[in-house]
């Protein structure tokens, strides 16, 4: 703890773990992901590890910690800014808390296809985006999975128009745009760390929550809630994180080869999420789920929260010039 404490006090950007040369005889890195193995997250954790052990002749080695092993992914955020954390795997909407200009991502109903978040995060906004990180939060992004739309899960009724959450508990993310937008639905979410989120649900301390389907095929969520309802509010990009004073220590070679592999896995999990969303939602069907469509075309989903809450954060984001350059640039203005 000594250690640590002197680091930050001096500055110091030496990281408790992994530093490594190229040239290196072995290097061993960390890795923190906050979903169970086997979803999208897992995907782009595994594939980058796998490109950077081959890219490098086997000198590197990333251990893979799936299921918020290592924190919840907010903290991972933290431990990886001070460099006792090499990598992460975690959600946008978790990163934001500390970057607030990545709220663009999280903005209800701005992406509305995957084709969008291509866009978004591959070009120039996303590099902005990755700038601001580094900044702000002392992490540097360099790869995203693509994991769908957030759909809203519940253990009690189907749900079609907003009026229908009324006496419903919905946990959320401790993220101030997706607490605004179930305000703007007519509800007070509970705002829970995701690592608690599988025992809150079974527990009934909430109701319902919202997040793609391969994640709540991944987390087994389908054992405890039975209710889908196909919004379509966020897009959910998953950045894979690494340590700005990690990054920093490498050589040139070296960064470029976790970029390239960055690049690589994040093409890969474009992929596998076309490939798998849809089998994944009749294998969920199959298991008991029931899949109801938003009521008048998502109209009362969509008007309230743009109404309500996309003012509410213009400043947050950059300012509404942003907004509406993003808009225009995905064709809608
Ligand atoms: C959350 O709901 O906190 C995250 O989006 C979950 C995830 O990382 O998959």
């Amino acid at each position: 703890m000594k250690l640590i404490k002197n680091k930050i006090i001096a500055g110091v950007t030496i990281a408790a773990t992994a530093a490594f040369s190229y040239t290196a005889s072995a290097a061993n890195f960390k890795m923190a992901i906050g979903d169970a193995a086997g979803g999208t997250q897992w995907e782009l954790a595994k594939t980058f590890s796998e490109l950077m052990e081959k890219k490098t002749d086997g000198k590197v080695k990333i251990d893979l910690f799936p299921n918020g092993q290592l924190g919840n992914e907010q903290d991972t955020v933290n431990d990886a800014a001070i460099g006792l954390l090499d990598f992460s795997v975690l959600a946008i909407n978790n990163v934001t808390p500390f970057s607030p200009t990545v709220g663009l991502l999280t903005m209800p109903y701005v992406i509305q296809s995957p084709e969008d978040a291509v866009l978004l995060t591959q070009g120039q906004v996303g590099q902005e985006l990755v700038d601001n990180t580094i900044r702000d939060a002392g992490v540097r992004i360099v790869g995203w999975a693509y994991s769908g739309f957030r759909v809203l899960t519940n253990s009690k009724k189907p749900i079609a128009s907003p009026e229908d959450l009324k006496g419903l508990v919905i946990r959320v993310p401790r993220n101030e745009i997706m607490i605004a937008s179930y305000q703007a639905w007519g509800v007070n979410p509970t705002p829970m760390a995701w690592s608690e989120t599988f025992t809150g649900l079974q527990q009934g301390v909430v109701d319902g929550q919202d997040n793609p389907y391969i994640t709540v095929y991944a987390m087994k969520f389908n054992e405890v809630q039975k209710y889908v309802t196909n919004i379509r509010y966020i897009f959910s990009l998953e950045p894979l994180i690494i340590s700005e004073s990690v990054f920093q220590q490498q050589s040139p070679e070296m960064q470029k080869t976790i970029l390239e592999a960055g690049k690589e896995a994040t093409d890969h999990s474009f992929a596998y999420l076309e490939e798998t969303e849809s089998k994944i939602r009749k294998d969920l069907q199959a298991k008991g789920m029931v899949i109801t469509e938003p009521a008048n075309g998502e109209k009362e989903w969509i008007e309230n929260v743009t109404t309500a809450v996309w003012p509410k954060f213009y400043s947050s984001i950059g300012g509404k010039e942003k907004l509406d350059n993003v808009l225009e640039l995905l064709g809608r203005q």
